[in-house]
């Protein structure tokens, strides 16, 4: 099999909050491709060898003294460069032109009118449009535009707003769009991706099925006759990481699966029927709930809460551990963005995302050699291949679900009773939002056990129970998120279900707090 990671494209990110997004439509096209700070080291670049690099959009103001620069020893690589936004107008002002402040902030959605039908970055796009037609419509985000082209270079395509809107240097095949090809918005924007890397001479051979050939032959040359350890939880990372590695060492995989007792409802059992019964990957099922809930019976501060739960999920995974014998591999479900994010940029550009300490600290005192077999991979390159492992739908595609469970879910003393009561309720919170087809137009639903009691009547009887609250929400970075806008009549059915349904429900709630101030979980 040819090295799937040959042909690649550099992607040099000014800070832009899309720059992941170019390097997955990238992917998408089936191109490798990777993303540094802008102001990656000449020789890194030179050695790691693209067929063409991508410039990304930023924040800064090209205009301004001290904004950021390409190292121009890259303008000489002669290889393909396209320039996006920030990155169109740092080219065109390096290379001779010169950039303004624009006349009106432009933000959202524009038509461009491709001025040049000869242009070998925008000139197929015509060709594949009904009738020939030459506007696309695209999404703009910026406040400065390039005001004179550099020498060599010709424009390719305007706005009404915005003159210069794209520009090309033939010869050169270096190419500038002010807006951003990579947001969907943008019709035609993946064709333009596909355009550039076509110009670059880039074999499409990042698929699936070649990511998880190339995958499991590297796990197998890393581990040979070693045994390889992996602490499965069920979530996406960790499930598909057992699948990889069982297709390329087999029986040499054993995985760890703590049941802390604050798992959804019958979720032990999925872990358990997928992984152990279905795909026959050997899985140690630890039963530590009664541990985890003596450890939490007393506390009530949510950090302190989490801080339990993690200690306990090391000492159960330890003891396990240390049961078998000769293992000198650790598995770990690390992903791309993981890695852009730990690794920063050496100007401070990158942002920095909130990182939540899952469970699963390693076992200090055991010395493992890590093998991360998605280091390289975005999330739905992991799904995909999840999909492609025979991983069931519904597992790759569910909402996030917290490390510490439901610990963060009951509000103050964590008690087995009202785990039980949380697993009912958010059961069938969840049933009737796929039920009605809303599960996959919220991000994020669950429900919060509250450790308050209200009273009710249920026929001829007064009750006095628990309160849940449900929480739904949108979001795209889980950073800030809106509640969800669910319709009246869906919650009354959910309501009447949960009531009539746990004897120890009283009342139901429906949280109408955005992030922020509010986070999304209760903790
Ligand atoms: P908050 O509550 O901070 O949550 O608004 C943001 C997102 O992070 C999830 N979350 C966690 N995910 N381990 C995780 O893997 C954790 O400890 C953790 N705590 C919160 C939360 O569910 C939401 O999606």
């Amino acid at each position: 099999m040819a090295n799937i990671q040959e042909d690649k494209i550099l992607i040099l990110d000014f800070g832009s909050q899309y720059t992941q997004l170019i390097a997955r439509r990238v992917r998408e096209i089936g191109v490798f491709t990777k993303l540094y700070s802008y102001d990656l080291d000449f020789e890194f670049i030179k050695n790691f060898n693209p067929k063409g690099i991508i410039l990304s959009g930023g924040p800064d103001s090209v205009t301004s003294a001290n904004s950021a620069r390409v190292n121009p020893k890259v303008f000489e690589l002669n290889i393909p460069i396209l320039g996006i936004c920030y990155g169109m107008q740092t080219m065109a002002v390096q290379l001779g032109g010169e950039a303004t402040a624009a006349k009106k902030h432009e933000y959202g959605y524009a038509t461009v009118n491709i001025a040049s039908p000869e242009s070998k970055l925008l000139g197929p796009i015509i060709d594949k449009q009904q009738n020939n037609k030459k506007t696309i419509d695209v999404w703009m985000s910026h406040g400065i535009e390039v005001a004179k082209i550099p020498e060599g270079f010709s424009l390719i395509a305007s706005s009404n707003n915005c003159a210069i809107a794209a520009i090309e240097n033939k010869n050169k095949n270096f190419f500038g769009i002010q807006f951003h090809p990579e947001v969907t918005h943008t019709s035609k924007g993946k064709e333009i991706l596909e355009n550039f890397v076509d110009i670059c001479g880039c074999n499409k051979e990042w698929t699936v099925k070649n990511i998880v050939l190339d995958i499991t032959k590297n796990l197998k040359e890393q581990i040979g006759s070693n045994k390889v350890l992996l602490g499965l939880s069920g979530g996406v990372d960790s499930s598909v990481v057992a699948a990889l590695l069982h297709k390329a060492i087999g029986n040499q995989l054993n995985c760890i699966f703590v049941d802390n007792g604050l798992l959804r409802l019958n979720e032990g059992n999925q872990v358990m029927e997928t992984f152990s019964k279905n795909m026959g990957i050997k899985v140690i099922r630890a039963n530590a709930q009664d541990k985890f809930y003596a450890s939490l019976a007393n506390e009530e501060d949510p950090e302190l809460k989490r801080k339990i739960i993690g200690r306990c999920f090391i000492e159960v995974f330890d003891d396990e551990a240390k049961k078998l014998k000769d293992i000198n591999f650790l598995a770990q479900g690390t992903i791309y963005p993981d890695v852009i994010e730990s690794a920063g940029s050496k100007t401070g550009n990158a942002k920095v995302i909130k990182s939540h300490h899952n469970v699963g600290g390693l076992p200090e005192d055991l010395n493992f050699e890590l093998v991360e077999p998605l280091r390289n991979l975005f999330k739905d390159e992991v799904r995909n291949i999840g999909i492609e492992l025979g991983i069931p739908h519904e597992m790759l595609y569910r909402h996030p679900f917290p490390g510490p469970g439901l610990g963060v879910r009951i509000l103050g003393k964590v008690k087995k009773e009202y785990a039980d009561i949380l697993r009912l309720a958010d059961n069938i919170f969840m049933e009737e939002l796929v039920k009605a087809d809303l599960y996959n137009v919220v991000n994020q639903a669950f429900a919060v056990f509250l450790p308050v009691k209200s009273v009710g009547v249920t026929g001829d009887e007064r009750r006095y129970d628990f309160v849940i609250s449900l929480r739904a929400v949108e979001t795209i970075d889980f950073m800030t998120a809106r509640w969800a806008r669910l319709p009246y009549d869906f919650l009354d059915v959910v309501s009447n279900r949960i009531i009539n349904e746990i004897s120890r429900v009283s009342r139901v709630v429906y949280d109408i707090s955005g992030k922020p101030p509010a986070t999304i979980e209760w903790e």
